[in-house]
């Protein structure tokens, strides 16, 4: 599969192309192309040095990742994700659009923050051509520990979408990292519910002294 990380030069995108290397053709999008290229080439080294298999990544601009892409990851902060997306729509057509943005702010403490529309992934829905399909996933998933290729992570990741089969191709995606187990939170409209335990999730951290909290249902 053709997967695009737009923001893959950041925390989160890194773990995704470590991960999933091994199956899939990735393609590392910036803003400015020095960066995506020069993110590639420490990722391919670090999987280098593990001997681990890589299919094929590239480095390129968000526009030329989005045009050839199956799935395109959203790895970008929630403050820049509208204006980012408004310059990008007309690369987008039928591709799959994964949201792992979470809307918070921080005071004393982590607070959700989500838009009118109820959750980033609806309001990236509203934003996006209706032929693109959002599935919302990995929002409570940590950024070092999943680029940490050694760690079982061994968490649960609700995947919530409208089309059953944009869904069925991330939850497959999700089954790609090994240890990771994808459950069906529903629709897209059930976004808020996982969205919103990030936040908790980092005030459970700094409360009880843990770092890096993940979510297991059992
Ligand atoms: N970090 C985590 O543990 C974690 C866990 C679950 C979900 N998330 C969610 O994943 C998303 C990415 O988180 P992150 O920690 O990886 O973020 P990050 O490292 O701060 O940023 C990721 C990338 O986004 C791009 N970016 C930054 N500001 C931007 C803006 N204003 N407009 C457009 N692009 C911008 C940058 O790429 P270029 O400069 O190369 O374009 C940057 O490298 C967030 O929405 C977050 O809520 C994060």
């Amino acid at each position: 599969m053709k997967i695009a990380i737009l923001g893959g030069t950041g925390s989160i995108g890194e773990g995704f192309a470590l991960r999933w290397a091994d199956k899939h053709d990735i393609k590392i999008c910036s803003r400015e192309v020095y960066k995506a290229v020069k993110a590639v080439d420490e990722y391919k080294k670090m999987l280098s040095e593990k001997r681990l298999y890589c299919c094929g990544m590239g480095g390129c601009m968000n526009e030329a990742g989005i045009r050839d892409a199956d799935v395109v990851v959203l790895s970008v902060p929630y403050d820049g994700v509208k204006a980012l997306l408004k310059n990008l729509l007309p690369y987008f057509n039928e591709q799959i659009v994964i949201s792992l943005v979470v809307p918070m702010k921080k005071n004393d403490w982590y607070e959700y923050t989500p838009p009118k529309q109820g959750s980033a992934a609806l309001e990236i829905q509203e934003i996006l051509p209706k032929s693109v399909k959002v599935v919302s996933a990995y929002h409570n998933v940590s950024a070092k520990k999943l680029a940490r290729l050694e760690l079982r992570l061994d968490y649960d990741v609700v995947v919530c979408g409208d089309d059953a089969d944009a869904k069925g191709t991330v939850m497959k995606l999700t089954k790609d990292i090994k240890t990771l187990h994808p459950l069906d939170g529903g629709g897209l409209a059930s976004s808020y519910m996982i969205e919103s335990l990030t936040p908790f999730l980092l005030n459970l951290a700094i409360r009880n002294g843990f770092s890096d909290l993940g979510v297991k249902f059992v």
